[in-house]
């Protein structure tokens, strides 16, 4: 496997903008400062994929215990994902699902859905963002807890395809033997989700309720 990328592996985007604003306090600002900004905004967003990459190769580093580290994890789910024929967005959101797992523990599925909200199909974003309870289907009961909690969902028109995502391509991405590609083979998807013109109607709607 290639080494994760970091943040001195990435390249900055050329020829960021220059310069601050006048303002100590926002209530203050010009149009010009505010053209300003939004230049640095623009220029911030298109480095997006770049630090999704950055983050995804810190998984590395994270929570134990498991016989892979979350980043394999990650990878394996994607993997999965991309050797049963998923499009895209399914393989991104495979490969993010668990991003959330450094800085938002206990809401882990809501950080990584709030990040591929605005670039990918409706039903991709709930799923991401309910994969948690879905996926304590497994292992709620060996420690006191509910394995029968995602059953509040059940007549949700995505309840479905988060079971299937758990029971595929998250659940049963544990394996150091099993696929793992490396993370280099998924940038060119990560990089064109993240591309793509946040919040298009022709992206975010509902699609056709699918894994594959
Ligand atoms: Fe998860
Ligand atoms: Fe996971």
């Amino acid at each position: 496997m290639s080494a994760p990328p970091t943040s001195s592996t990435v390249t900055p985007h050329p020829d960021p903008p220059t310069g601050v604003v006048g303002f100590t306090a926002m209530a203050d600002g010009t149009a010009e400062d505010y053209a300003l900004l939004d230049r640095h905004e623009r220029a911030h967003a298109r480095g997006l994929a770049d630090r999704v990459l950055v983050a995804l190769g810190a998984l590395s580093d994270s929570l134990g215990g498991y016989r892979v580290t979350r980043l394999e994890h990650s990878l394996q789910s994607a993997t999965l994902a991309r050797r049963e024929g998923a499009d895209r967005d399914w393989v991104v959101a495979a490969l993010l699902h668990d991003l959330g797992d450094e800085l938002a523990p206990s809401n882990h599925g809501a950080y990584a859905a709030s990040i591929l909200e605005p670039y990918v199909r409706e039903e991709v974003t709930w799923v991401v963002r309910h994969h948690g309870v879905f996926q304590a289907w497994y292992y709620a009961h060996h420690l006191g807890g509910d394995r029968h909690a995602r059953d509040r969902y059940r007549d949700h028109p995505w309840a479905e395809l988060c079971e299937q995502f758990c029971e595929r391509w998250d659940q049963a991405a544990f394996d150091p033997d099993g696929p793992i590609d490396p993370l280099s083979s998924f940038e060119d998807d990560v990089r064109a989700v993240f591309a793509r013109t946040p919040w298009d109607p022709a992206v975010v709607g509902p699609g056709a309720g699918r894994l594959v």
